[in-house]
């Protein structure tokens, strides 16, 4: 049995007001109708993780972490310090991060080994760029980030793994990948995660995120490899985040 999840990832956007009566309408909506088999995630810009307390219904996620443990690290968030304020995941490797931050797959490697050791589950995100699916690299390209980011980790370790497939040229754009093509690379995934984990590969909850919207949740949430979403815009509305976990 999968982990049904959605998680919100704000990006860089809401101040503390409107951030935190996000979360509390969320946590109002999340209360009226029990969904007690979806795990519901906020990630937050960091300084909001002092003050959201994260709750059984609605768990905290960090948007990035440092690759180092500690030290003269001016401006950067450790794993430790997250863990420390209730964060139980983490997303990784957003495309955002690797296209305006310069980070590859080793940083994000180490990423994930500190995630690992300090108890805070990483949301890996992987995906392709539209020339390269254009092109016909997609699931090359793919293969290549989960292999780089996953190597070293024994399989139990990788059971506290959450997958992301975001395909950049659906982020924020309005186009979602259609469910089979969402559902191709799913499976695709769940087939190199199997080279390194065998069956427990089915343990793991691979999330499609790119312009997840309440019109179009339930399509792809209905894939048999599509465990849930990581959500970007229709995040920071309480209604439209509330649908979405609705649509399972
Ligand atoms: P989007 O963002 O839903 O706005 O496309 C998804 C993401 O980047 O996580």
């Amino acid at each position: 049995m999968r982990e049904k999840i959605v998680a919100g990832n704000w990006k860089m956007n809401m101040n503390r007001e409107d951030g935190l009566s996000l979360v509390s309408e969320i946590q109002k909506g999340l209360q009226r109708e029990t969904k007690a088999d979806v795990k519901v995630i906020v990630a937050p810009p960091y300084p909001f993780l002092g003050v959201i307390d994260s709750s059984n219904q609605v768990k905290l996620s960090a948007q990035n972490c440092h690759q180092e443990e500690s030290g003269a690290y001016t401006g950067e968030v450790a794993t430790s310090m997250l863990k420390s304020f209730g964060c139980d995941y983490c997303i990784v490797g957003h495309s955002e991060r690797r296209q305006y931050f310069g980070e590859t797959d080793r940083y994000i490697n180490h990423k994930i080994e500190l995630l690992l050791k300090y108890g805070v589950k990483p949301i890996y995100c992987c995906g392709e760029l539209l020339e390269e699916r254009e092109s016909g690299k997609h699931f090359e390209v793919v293969e290549t980030q989960i292999q780089s980011a996953l190597q070293g980790f024994k399989k139990e370790e990788l059971l506290n793994l959450v997958v992301a497939y975001e395909p950049v040229w659906a982020i924020g754009t309005g186009k979602t990948a259609s469910p089979e093509q969402a559902q191709e690379m799913h499976a695709f995934i769940r087939e190199k995660l199997a080279q390194v984990m065998g069956e427990d590969a089915e343990r793991v909850s691979i999330l499609y995120g790119g312009s997840v919207k309440p019109n179009n949740a339930n399509e792809l949430f209905s894939q048999k490899d599509i465990d849930g979403g990581l959500i970007g815009g229709a995040s920071l509305n309480a209604t439209d985040f509330l649908a979405i976990i609705d649509s399972f």
